[in-house]
């Protein structure tokens, strides 16, 4: 595990792997929503980076309308999306029918780079504790805990959207390389047993200790 000294040096050491993906042909990257990557997507818009041969697909998004401003398609475009030369069209989220996204995905072949935040209770994306290791995209129920914890970006926790469709972890378990972004003394003990831990699908992200080119990167 690599300890930074701020999220704003998470945000740049990460940005770094991801200004050298993008000098790849036509790179792949599986992208994160939630607070931990804002410092990162804040830095590769500072560096002017060449998105247009870049293809990007989020981990997961709600069973929302994708204009509502709570969606992951909104929070990409506002943070992102929008402040970069990438086509739109190369931007894909989780959609039904999944078999259509999983498709999507195998289209591209692998996934040069997907970058991960983690749960507090060790979920990856919206694969919740329990799921199935060689799981595929798919519509999920979030659970209790998720629909706490992500209840301070709406009005009230009933507004949080019950239902996600989220890569699954077989899926994410294909990319070439893994990074897993953490912030904040909260993600430490659930950080500390997913990597150091036994592997169980009690909790998700512990199924990266099977992939051989993972990088964890935390700061306080
Ligand atoms: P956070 O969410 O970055 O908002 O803490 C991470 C996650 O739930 O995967």
């Amino acid at each position: 595990m690599n300890i930074l000294k701020s999220y704003w040096e998470l945000g740049s050491v990460v940005a770094d792997i991801v200004e050298h993906t993008l000098t790849l042909p036509e790179p792949k990257l599986v992208l994160p929503t939630g607070s931990t990557p804002l410092s990162l997507y804040k830095e590769l818009v500072n560096r002017d980076l060449d998105w247009s041969t870049t293809t990007t697909f989020n981990l997961d998004e709600y069973v929302i309308n994708p204009n509502n401003p709570h969606s992951y398609n909104s929070f990409m475009r506002k943070h992102l999306f929008d402040r970069v030369n990438i086509y739109p069209d190369n931007c894909h989220f989780p959609f039904r029918p999944t078999e259509a996204f999983e498709d999507k995905i195998a289209e591209s072949l692998r996934i040069d780079l997907c970058i991960l935040g983690i749960g507090s209770n060790g979920h990856i994306a919206f694969n919740e504790p329990g799921s199935s290791f060689d799981s595929v995209t798919r519509v999920v129920d979030l659970s209790e805990q998720t629909i706490q914890d992500n209840s301070r970006f709406f009005d009230s926790v009933d507004d949080v959207p019950k239902q996600a469709i989220t890569m699954g972890l077989g899926t994410i378990m294909e990319s070439k390389k893994v990074v897993l972004m953490a912030n904040g003394e909260h993600k430490k003990d659930i950080l500390d047993i997913a990597m150091n831990g036994e592997i169980t699908k009690e909790v998700p992200a512990s199924i990266l200790q099977n992939h051989d080119n993972v990088k964890v990167y935390y700061c306080d």
